[in-house]
């Protein structure tokens, strides 16, 4: 199965959502990767720390050779990088990404991770990183997976940007990708003794939202966690959060079965 994990916010946790979901599915004996699709690859140092800067070849590169004629391409898996965890890869993201933007639009490229990632075999479960907006890399990885996940941060300014990308959702469904569904909105940084966040997702679900449980609540931990290059289930496998993501994990994962 693969996932996506999208929203055109910035900050409402998308990095942190794929690298902890991805941790938890690992752990768990599942053969897991990573395709970080922002230039600003956060998702890749927060799995490689400091080597990420040196991951080559990735992603950059595996869009780059489908720009011009080469008769024999590298498959995906030629782009994929271990991690210090079992079971965990990545393809890394690149800043060079943002360059080759433009061009790999204007040549349509968009069908292209799909179809590399169709040809991989050896995976029991793909999350895709997607950068903060609604351009090519998103389209790509939206293209790409079975289902999204939509981040949301329990703010207004959020819950009005929501009704707008789940009309891209569908544009997409419409567009490109009839199969593509929603896997649900993921609740994070929740606070659950402030009564604004709580009263947002009430009005959320009684709207008929998808909003998937448990919440992930608001914690330093997690920063503790990206700036040790280690996502929460590494480090500290029985904070509250690290049971949050698991339970997470076993709502989408059920969802699959
Ligand atoms: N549940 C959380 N609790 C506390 N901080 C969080 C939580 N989720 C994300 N953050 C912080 O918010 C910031 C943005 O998260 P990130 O995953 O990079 O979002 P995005 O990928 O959507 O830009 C990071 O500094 C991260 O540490
Ligand atoms: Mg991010």
């Amino acid at each position: 199965m693969r996932w996506a994990v999208f929203n055109q916010k910035g900050g409402v946790g998308k990095s942190t959502i794929v690298c902890n979901l991805a941790a938890v599915s690992a752990r768990q004996g599942r053969r897991t990767l990573v395709v970080d699709l922002d230039p600003q690859a956060n998702a890749s140092h927060y799995l490689l720390g400091s080597d990420a800067g040196e991951a080559s070849p990735n992603l950059a590169q595996f869009f780059q050779q489908t720009l011009g004629f080469k008769l024999f391409r590298d498959g995906a898996k030629d782009f994929i990088h271990h991690t210090r965890f079992e079971d965990l890869h990545v393809m890394p993201a690149d800043l060079e990404l943002e360059d080759l933007q433009a061009k790999l639009e204007a040549k349509y490229k968009i069908y292209k991770l799909r179809d590399a990632l169709n040809e991989l075999e050896g995976y029991d479960a793909v999350f895709l990183d997607t950068p903060p907006a609604f351009n090519f890399y998103t389209l790509s990885a939206l293209i790409a997976a079975d289902r999204c996940l939509i981040p949301f941060d329990c703010d207004e300014f959020s819950r009005r940007a929501l009704y707008n990308l789940l009309d891209n959702v569908e544009e997409v469904r419409e567009d490109q990708k009839p199969n593509l569904e929603i896997g649900g909105i993921v609740v994070n940084q929740f606070q659950a003794r402030a009564r604004l966040p709580q009263r947002v997702v009430d009005e959320l679900t009684a709207e008929g939202l998808p909003i998937l449980e448990p919440f992930i609540s608001s914690s330093v931990k997690v920063r503790e966690s990206h700036e040790a290059a280690k996502p929460l289930p590494y480090m500290a496998s029985s904070h509250k959060l690290t049971r949050q993501f698991e339970q997470l994990h076993e709502t989408i994962a059920g969802v699959e079965s």
